[in-house]
Protein backbone atom coordinates (compact mmCIF):
# COMPACT_ATOMS: atom_id res chain seq x y z
CA UNK A 1 0.00 0.00 0.00
CA UNK A 2 1.13 3.73 -0.72
CA UNK A 3 2.28 5.87 2.12
CA UNK A 4 -0.24 8.37 1.01
CA UNK A 5 -3.03 6.03 1.64
CA UNK A 6 -1.68 4.91 4.75
CA UNK A 7 -1.44 8.36 6.22
CA UNK A 8 -4.90 8.81 5.20
CA UNK A 9 -6.42 5.57 6.72
CA UNK A 10 -4.37 6.69 10.29
CA UNK A 11 -6.46 10.02 9.49
CA UNK A 12 -9.64 8.07 9.21
CA UNK A 13 -8.75 5.86 12.20
CA UNK A 14 -8.20 8.88 14.90
CA UNK A 15 -11.38 10.71 13.38
CA UNK A 16 -13.46 7.09 14.05
CA UNK A 17 -12.04 7.04 17.73
CA UNK A 18 -13.62 10.22 18.61
CA UNK A 19 -16.94 10.24 16.74
CA UNK A 20 -17.56 6.35 18.43
CA UNK A 21 -16.33 8.25 22.16
CA UNK A 22 -13.31 5.79 21.89
CA UNK A 23 -10.72 9.01 22.28
CA UNK A 24 -11.44 12.43 23.17
CA UNK A 25 -9.28 15.21 22.72
CA UNK A 26 -5.76 14.74 22.99
CA UNK A 27 -5.37 11.25 24.36
CA UNK A 28 -4.72 8.38 22.17
CA UNK A 29 -2.61 7.21 19.39
CA UNK A 30 -1.77 5.03 16.93
CA UNK A 31 0.88 3.86 14.89
CA UNK A 32 1.47 1.25 11.28
CA UNK A 33 4.97 -0.55 10.44
CA UNK A 34 5.74 0.33 7.03
CA UNK A 35 8.49 -1.62 6.09
CA UNK A 36 11.20 -0.91 8.70
CA UNK A 37 9.74 2.11 10.02
CA UNK A 38 6.39 3.38 11.97
CA UNK A 39 4.23 5.59 11.21
CA UNK A 40 3.08 7.43 14.29
CA UNK A 41 0.59 10.29 15.32
CA UNK A 42 2.18 13.53 16.52
CA UNK A 43 2.17 14.34 19.85
CA UNK A 44 -0.62 16.60 21.35
CA UNK A 45 -2.54 17.26 18.45
CA UNK A 46 -6.06 17.47 18.53
CA UNK A 47 -7.91 14.71 16.00
CA UNK A 48 -9.59 17.79 14.56
CA UNK A 49 -6.63 19.50 13.65
CA UNK A 50 -4.84 16.86 12.33
CA UNK A 51 -3.59 15.79 8.25
CA UNK A 52 -1.57 13.25 6.78
CA UNK A 53 1.35 14.80 6.44
CA UNK A 54 1.65 15.07 10.35
CA UNK A 55 2.31 11.85 10.63
CA UNK A 56 5.88 11.43 12.05
CA UNK A 57 7.78 8.49 10.51
CA UNK A 58 10.52 6.64 12.70
CA UNK A 59 12.92 3.69 12.24
CA UNK A 60 12.13 0.80 14.32
CA UNK A 61 15.52 0.15 14.87
CA UNK A 62 16.48 3.13 16.34
CA UNK A 63 17.41 3.59 19.95
CA UNK A 64 17.22 7.93 20.06
CA UNK A 65 13.77 8.45 19.05
CA UNK A 66 14.31 10.26 16.09
CA UNK A 67 11.91 11.53 13.51
CA UNK A 68 10.70 12.91 10.68
CA UNK A 69 7.88 14.91 9.91
CA UNK A 70 6.70 18.34 10.90
CA UNK A 71 5.49 17.18 14.34
CA UNK A 72 7.68 15.39 16.99
CA UNK A 73 5.86 11.50 17.57
CA UNK A 74 3.40 10.71 20.00
CA UNK A 75 4.85 10.56 23.50
CA UNK A 76 4.05 6.70 23.62
CA UNK A 77 6.41 6.63 20.25
CA UNK A 78 8.71 3.88 22.95
CA UNK A 79 6.06 1.45 23.54
CA UNK A 80 4.94 1.34 19.80
CA UNK A 81 7.99 0.70 18.37
CA UNK A 82 8.81 -1.49 21.19
CA UNK A 83 5.94 -3.87 20.25
CA UNK A 84 6.79 -4.08 16.75
CA UNK A 85 10.03 -4.81 17.74
CA UNK A 86 8.74 -7.40 20.22
CA UNK A 87 5.90 -9.05 17.70
CA UNK A 88 6.64 -9.60 13.94
CA UNK A 89 3.27 -10.11 13.77
CA UNK A 90 1.83 -6.57 14.59
CA UNK A 91 1.46 -4.39 11.69
CA UNK A 92 -0.90 -1.65 13.36
CA UNK A 93 -1.35 -0.38 17.58
CA UNK A 94 -4.26 1.55 18.56
CA UNK A 95 -3.85 3.06 22.05
CA UNK A 96 -7.28 4.46 23.60
CA UNK A 97 -8.67 5.93 26.68
CA UNK A 98 -11.87 4.38 25.89
CA UNK A 99 -14.35 5.23 28.95
CA UNK A 100 -15.09 1.43 30.07
CA UNK A 101 -11.90 0.29 29.55
CA UNK A 102 -10.16 2.93 31.70
CA UNK A 103 -12.51 2.59 34.35
CA UNK A 104 -11.51 -1.01 34.30
CA UNK A 105 -7.43 -0.15 34.40
CA UNK A 106 -8.24 2.27 37.25
CA UNK A 107 -9.57 -0.98 39.66
CA UNK A 108 -5.96 -2.29 38.33
CA UNK A 109 -7.95 -5.58 37.56
CA UNK A 110 -8.38 -7.98 34.36
CA UNK A 111 -10.97 -8.63 31.66
CA UNK A 112 -11.96 -12.16 32.37
CA UNK A 113 -13.52 -14.20 29.80
CA UNK A 114 -16.94 -12.97 30.88
CA UNK A 115 -17.57 -13.22 27.20
CA UNK A 116 -16.28 -15.42 24.61
CA UNK A 117 -15.22 -12.49 21.92
CA UNK A 118 -12.07 -12.25 24.44
CA UNK A 119 -10.72 -15.13 21.87
CA UNK A 120 -10.25 -12.47 19.38
CA UNK A 121 -7.40 -11.23 21.60
CA UNK A 122 -5.80 -14.66 21.56
CA UNK A 123 -5.94 -14.99 25.39
CA UNK A 124 -8.49 -15.82 28.12
CA UNK A 125 -8.20 -12.52 29.81
CA UNK A 126 -6.82 -9.43 29.36
CA UNK A 127 -4.43 -8.62 31.93
CA UNK A 128 -3.87 -4.94 33.46
CA UNK A 129 -0.19 -3.92 34.23
CA UNK A 130 0.90 -2.22 36.93
CA UNK A 131 1.25 1.85 36.71
CA UNK A 132 4.39 3.57 34.76
CA UNK A 133 3.72 7.21 33.86
CA UNK A 134 2.73 7.54 30.56
CA UNK A 135 5.87 8.00 27.68
CA UNK A 136 8.07 6.49 29.64
CA UNK A 137 10.65 3.63 29.05
CA UNK A 138 9.14 1.59 31.95
CA UNK A 139 5.86 1.78 30.50
CA UNK A 140 7.17 0.25 27.57
CA UNK A 141 8.65 -2.42 29.30
CA UNK A 142 5.68 -3.46 31.44
CA UNK A 143 3.74 -3.27 28.21
CA UNK A 144 5.32 -5.16 25.99
CA UNK A 145 5.98 -7.99 28.83
CA UNK A 146 1.96 -8.21 29.74
CA UNK A 147 0.88 -7.99 26.32
CA UNK A 148 2.94 -10.87 25.73
CA UNK A 149 1.39 -13.09 22.39
CA UNK A 150 -2.21 -11.17 23.39
CA UNK A 151 -3.85 -8.78 21.13
CA UNK A 152 -4.89 -6.37 23.73
CA UNK A 153 -3.75 -5.11 27.25
CA UNK A 154 -4.62 -2.65 29.82
CA UNK A 155 -2.56 -0.14 31.18
CA UNK A 156 -2.90 0.63 35.17
CA UNK A 157 -5.15 3.99 35.51
CA UNK A 158 -3.96 4.66 32.26
CA UNK A 159 -6.65 2.73 29.41
CA UNK A 160 -5.97 0.13 27.05
CA UNK A 161 -4.15 -1.03 23.94
CA UNK A 162 -5.21 -3.05 20.82
CA UNK A 163 -3.33 -4.49 17.90
CA UNK A 164 -3.87 -6.16 14.63
CA UNK A 165 -2.02 -7.19 11.51
CA UNK A 166 -3.58 -3.99 9.81
CA UNK A 167 -5.05 -1.03 11.03
CA UNK A 168 -8.53 -2.02 10.52
CA UNK A 169 -8.11 -4.83 11.94
CA UNK A 170 -6.38 -3.01 15.52
CA UNK A 171 -9.20 -0.62 15.28
CA UNK A 172 -12.09 -3.10 15.09
CA UNK A 173 -9.97 -4.98 18.06
CA UNK A 174 -9.88 -1.49 20.53
CA UNK A 175 -13.98 -1.41 19.65
CA UNK A 176 -14.45 -5.14 20.46
CA UNK A 177 -12.00 -4.46 23.89
CA UNK A 178 -14.56 -1.26 24.85
CA UNK A 179 -17.74 -3.39 24.27
CA UNK A 180 -17.01 -6.67 26.34
CA UNK A 181 -15.32 -4.77 29.18
CA UNK A 182 -18.52 -2.53 29.24
CA UNK A 183 -20.79 -5.75 29.10
CA UNK A 184 -18.50 -7.08 32.03
CA UNK A 185 -19.26 -3.85 34.02
CA UNK A 186 -22.80 -4.08 33.19
CA UNK A 187 -22.99 -7.66 34.17
CA UNK A 188 -21.17 -6.70 37.29
CA UNK A 189 -23.02 -4.35 38.26
CA UNK A 190 -26.67 -7.21 38.53
CA UNK A 191 -24.32 -10.22 39.74
CA UNK A 192 -21.32 -11.80 39.50
CA UNK A 193 -20.56 -13.25 35.99
CA UNK A 194 -19.92 -16.60 35.10
CA UNK A 195 -16.17 -16.90 33.43
CA UNK A 196 -15.82 -18.84 30.53
CA UNK A 197 -12.68 -21.70 31.06
CA UNK A 198 -9.17 -21.78 29.30
CA UNK A 199 -10.33 -24.20 27.42
CA UNK A 200 -13.53 -23.39 26.18
CA UNK A 201 -11.71 -19.91 24.74
CA UNK A 202 -8.61 -21.81 23.90
CA UNK A 203 -11.07 -23.68 21.72
CA UNK A 204 -12.53 -20.38 19.56
CA UNK A 205 -9.13 -18.95 19.13
CA UNK A 206 -8.08 -20.38 15.63
CA UNK A 207 -11.84 -19.39 14.35
CA UNK A 208 -10.70 -15.77 15.19
CA UNK A 209 -8.00 -15.61 12.99
CA UNK A 210 -10.59 -15.53 10.17
CA UNK A 211 -13.32 -13.51 11.76
CA UNK A 212 -14.23 -9.92 11.46
CA UNK A 213 -12.53 -7.41 9.68
CA UNK A 214 -9.70 -9.93 7.98
CA UNK A 215 -6.15 -8.80 7.56
P1 LIG B 1 0.30 11.88 22.81
O1 LIG B 1 -0.55 13.09 22.48
O2 LIG B 1 1.73 12.25 23.06
O3 LIG B 1 0.12 10.78 21.79
O4 LIG B 1 -0.18 11.31 24.21
C1 LIG B 1 -1.52 10.95 24.43
C2 LIG B 1 -1.61 9.79 25.33
O5 LIG B 1 -2.64 9.15 25.32
C3 LIG B 1 -0.49 9.40 26.19
O6 LIG B 1 -0.71 8.15 26.74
Amino acid sequence: MQVHVIRGEMLAACQEMNRTGLNQGTSGNLSVRVDGSMLITPTATPYDQLTPDMMASMRIGDEKGRFTGPRAPSSEWRFHRDIYRARSDVGAIVHAHAPYATALSMLRKPLPAAHYMIAAFNTHEIICTDYAPYGTADLSALVVARLGEAHGVLLGSHGMIAVGETLERALWRAHELETIVRQYMLACQMGEPVILSKEEIEALIPRFAAYGVTA
